[in-house]
């Protein structure tokens, strides 16, 4: 379970201060698929960084199964990250002078799986994004879909409890992204991922089950498939 309670992000200070998230609260069950949508510049990446952990609220908290996220400090917060995260960020944060192998290694080599056992999960990992004959590319020469379907190789190499996932089909042609899509779901499916999407794309928000829409950095709506349990964009305690 994610819990976003009474979540402020403001950028900058006095007359220069930003207001990107507003109060927001909302709960995300285990194994649920969340859209996060809304126009350019409502708040969903920023949302998207506090809820990973990337970034930090200005006031509020978030709380993943019971642990009050952004309370973790160094190693435990990036070991928790590595553990139970996946992103694929809009800017990819991909290391261009390093191989593919050496980019989706590095959440095991932070999880500290052990080394006998990392080339394989990398493997297996760049195999299903069809990158596997690019091991020893450096990530710098990928193209722009490479790039984005070796981030989501580095998502998914540990097998995450939650996928973060920006716009994850933003630089794909459809097929590409379709294939994705349907590997980000299938995680969902085989293995309980909790994922949840940025995305512009109507047909992808409409593959999840809940939709939480944002504008001027606040929660409008949200709408929900029946039968897919309760998100409760209800208010929460301070
Ligand atoms: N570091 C920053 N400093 C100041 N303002 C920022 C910063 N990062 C984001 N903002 C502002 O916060 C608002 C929300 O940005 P955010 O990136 O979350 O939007 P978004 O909904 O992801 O948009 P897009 O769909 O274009 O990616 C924007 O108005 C943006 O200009
Ligand atoms: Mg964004």
């Amino acid at each position: 379970m994610i819990e976003v309670k009474n979540v402020g992000r403001v950028y900058g200070k006095k007359e220069n201060a930003f207001v990107a998230l507003d109060d927001i609260s909302f709960s995300i069950p285990t194994g649920a698929t969340v859209a996060i949508v809304g126009k350019s510049g409502s708040g969903k990446s920023t949302l998207m960084h506090v809820m990973s952990g990337l970034d930090r609220p200005t006031t509020g908290s978030v709380v993943i199964d019971g642990k009050e996220l952004h309370k973790l400090k160094g190693k435990d917060m990036d070991n928790f990250r590595a553990t139970g995260m996946g992103f694929i960020f809009q800017s990819f944060f991909i290391e261009a002078n390093q191989t593919c192998q050496q980019n989706v290694m590095l959440p095991l080599e932070i999880s500290g799986l052990p080394i006998s056992k990392r080339k394989k999960a990398v493997l297996a990992a760049l195999t299903q994004v069809e990158l596997a004959d690019k091991v020893n590319t450096k990530a710098g020469n990928l193209s722009g879909g490479q790039k984005q379907r070796l981030a989501i190789a580095r998502a998914i190499v540990n097998k995450p409890q939650i996928i973060f996932a920006d716009e994850p089909t933003g630089n794909l042609d459809s097929a590409t992204g379709q294939k994705i899509m349907d590997l980000l779901f299938g995680l969902n499916k085989s293995l309980g991922v909790t994922l949840i999407i940025v995305t512009h794309d109507h047909e992808l928000a409409a593959r999840c089950q809940r939709q939480v829409v944002m504008k001027d950095g606040k929660t409008v709506t949200n709408t929900q498939k029946q039968n897919s349990g309760s998100l409760n964009l209800g208010k929460v305690g301070k």
